[in-house]
């Protein structure tokens, strides 16, 4: 096992009812700002439970926060709260309203370009406004991990940052609160978590048997789970479920003295920038190509995965990897996520166009050996063509 340090030091609210907890969690006498995306979290009532337990605090609220939080849109929020003196942040959300809260934190009153928290992976943050989320759709982690992924519009650059300062400070997690999302959100939130375990998972042999095995039951809970929580999707067990596995994929837990991967993500990144797909298609369409092209360096890891999470144990060893790679494909496409850039509209040319953005961002030696070069990243995307 590699030498490690384990910090998360995110409080964890959880259940039905505790959105009310906020007025125990929010300092008494804080200027609130609540963030939120579009119009979800006022059509579906949370966002008015959020400000009746916040009480006689002064709140007020910043929306539209969009899928793929924009850097634009995020610098809206610091301007304000750099004028009217809000000193806790509150994000009522997704993965994209989390995470832009996390870099409005950091950004109000940056010394310097904010946009250099991104290039700089947030390694030049010296502050961070305190914050809390409450989350509505399980998927990211952020509500447990610090980091968050930011996207200039102009730039056409999604890039990720991290730093211990923007770990939130308390995470509500109501299970109900997720029975309003789109089957298509559901879908993609399972994705999103699975592929979060295969990438601190699916690496080589290191002797972190505890972690192999906590990944290895978190990835069985998906693959339980996911098609029954879009059956059934009000079934607060599955939900509940489903919510607490997503937090646990990318807490930093299963991580710890492991070796990790992150290729999948990176290149993932460039196709949502480029193309505006959903961050958790982009991971369908490119981990089965990684995994493919892959196989050799992964061969034992792929084995182990094979059989202890899809039960593949006949077969030579290739044909047992050919079988696993297929299973994954097959998982998302039982989530109805088509797997293949041509379900979205792109075909070879595109190819060349996501490369020149991996190496304009700096992502050619990608992977847990860092031999993720542009032309394997290239081979991954043809490989699900
Ligand atoms: O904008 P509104 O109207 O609120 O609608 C949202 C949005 O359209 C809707 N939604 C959220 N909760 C809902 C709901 N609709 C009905 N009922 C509810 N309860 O869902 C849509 C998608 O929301 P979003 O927050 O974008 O989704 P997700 O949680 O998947 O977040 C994706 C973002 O997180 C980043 C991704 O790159 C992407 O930008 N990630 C963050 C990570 C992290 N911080 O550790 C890791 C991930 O790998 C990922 O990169
Ligand atoms: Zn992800």
């Amino acid at each position: 096992m590699n030498n490690f340090e384990f910090y998360n030091p995110t409080r964890i609210v959880f259940g039905e009812g505790t959105v009310a907890r906020l007025d125990d969690l929010v300092p008494a006498n804080a200027r609130v700002l609540v963030l939120f995306g579009g119009e979800s979290a006022r059509k579906t009532g949370t966002l008015d439970e959020v400000k009746q337990a916040l009480g006689n605090r002064h709140v007020a609220e910043f929306g539209g926060i969009e899928p793929n939080p924009t850097y634009e849109t995020l610098m809206k929020a610091v301007a304000v709260i750099e004028q009217d003196q809000f000193d806790f942040l509150l994000a009522v959300g997704g993965g994209s309203v989390i995470d832009g809260t996390k870099f409005v934190a950091a950004a109000v009153n940056f010394d310097g370009d904010p946009w250099s928290i991104l290039e700089k992976r947030g390694r030049n943050i010296s502050h961070a406004i305190p914050f809390g989320s409450v989350l509505t759709l399980p998927a990211t982690g952020s509500e447990m991990n610090s980091g968050a992924v930011v996207t200039n519009k102009a730039l056409k650059a999604k890039l990720p940052f991290a730093s211990p300062l923007v770990y939130p400070a308390f995470s509500i997690l109501d299970p109900v609160k997720t029975f309003t999302l789109p089957a298509k959100q559901v879908s993609n939130g399972v994705a999103d978590a699975f592929t979060h375990i295969i990438e601190q998972y699916l690496t080589y042999p290191a002797n972190g048997l505890v972690q192999d095995r906590f990944a290895e039951g978190l990835l069985q809970t998906l693959v339980e789970i996911g098609p029954k929580v879009l059956e059934d999707p009000e079934n607060y067990e599955l939900r509940a479920n489903l919510m607490w596995v997503a937090t646990l994929a990318l807490n930093g837990l299963i991580g710890a003295g492991v070796p990790q991967d992150w290729a999948t993500h990176m290149v993932g990144h460039e196709l949502t920038a480029l193309y505006g797909i959903d961050h958790a298609r982009t991971l369908a369409i490119v981990l089965p190509g990684m995994l493919d092209v892959r196989r050799e360096s992964k061969a034992e890891k792929l084995l182990q995965y094979g059989e202890r999470v899809w039960n593949i144990r006949e077969g030579s060893e290739a044909e047992r990897i050919e079988k696993t790679i297929q299973a994954t494909r097959k998982f998302f496409e039982s989530l109805s996520i088509p797997t293949r850039l041509p379900d979205y509209g792109l075909d070879e040319s595109s190819i060349d166009d996501i490369i020149s953005q991996l190496e304009r961002h700096g992502m050619t030696k990608l992977g847990e050996h860092g031999d993720v070069t542009p032309e394997i990243s290239r081979r991954a995307l043809e490989a699900s063509l």
